[in-house]
């Protein structure tokens, strides 16, 4: 049994890509989860399998079909979320990948050419999800974002050490710096109370480090992790008599 992903795709060899290394290949071959991809071409009707078709109303670029795009869903779908990969999506979010590693899996729609005709879209409830402001040329390498991003997620798959970086995302600040050996390199000192020893004093200075970048980075995060973190909210000097 295991997490199970559908990917709905033109380009099924695509797959498993990136995912057949590192964490999520060793929990891949061990069963912790399964990847099964739709071509689907393999649903067109026509002698020259043609899956798209010109935008009514004029404009550049290709449609995928409602009706060639449904039977691909129809030949996998069930209880499990149907996603569709656009950059017109809601943008992922870690507590969206949380809610997917926690069900029984995904169904992945991958758009190509200029989309997909939005009736399949709205009759088969799926939901539209972008993982960032930029552009990429198909809904693939989305598909393989969202899946690194849950599988790593799922029951001892994740080593323990990156539990934290979860944590900390979770918890809406980006990581504090890390340092290994040499204390010295290329005239660079390791910050002198990595070395002291004093753990609340390294703990302090981390979540201090953490805060700062950010604040500095992602003012958006910060915002958030205030308004989280501080109970009453301040008086602004504006305001203040
Ligand atoms: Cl999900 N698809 C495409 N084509 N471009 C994107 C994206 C998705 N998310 C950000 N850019």
């Amino acid at each position: 049994m295991g997490w199970r992903a559908a990917v709905l795709t033109l380009f099924p060899e695509m797959f498993p890509g990136p995912l057949a290394h590192s964490l999520a290949g060793r929990a891949l071959q061990s069963a912790v989860w399964s990847l099964q991809t739709v071509n689907i071409r393999d649903f067109a009707t026509d002698r020259h399998r043609t899956v798209d078709d010109t935008p009514f109303g004029g404009g550049a670029g290709m449609v995928l079909r409602p009706d060639v795009v449904d039977a691909a869903i129809a030949s996998t779908t069930d209880d499990r979320p149907l996603v569709f990969l656009t950059p017109r999506g809601r943008p992922l979010t870690q507590r969206d990948v949380r809610r997917y590693a926690g069900g029984s899996g995904v169904i992945l729609l991958c758009g190509r050419y200029e989309g997909v005709d939005q009736r399949v879209i709205d009759a088969r409830h799926m939901e539209e999800v972008s993982i960032g402001d930029y552009v990429l040329s198909g809904g693939e390498l989305a598909a393989l974002v969202l899946l690194d991003a849950a599988v790593r997620l799922l029951p001892g798959v994740m080593g323990a050490s990156d539990s934290a970086a979860e944590e900390s995302f979770s918890h809406r600040l980006l990581e504090y710096p890390h340092y290994t050996r040499p204390a010295a390199w290329e005239g660079r000192r390791v910050p002198d109370v990595l070395l002291s020893g004093h753990h609340a004093a390294v703990a302090a200075w981390r979540q201090a480090e953490a805060e700062r970048v950010t604040r500095e980075r992602r003012p958006d995060l910060w915002d958030t992790h205030r308004s989280a973190t501080c109970a009453a909210p301040v008086a602004s000097p504006a305001t203040a008599p």
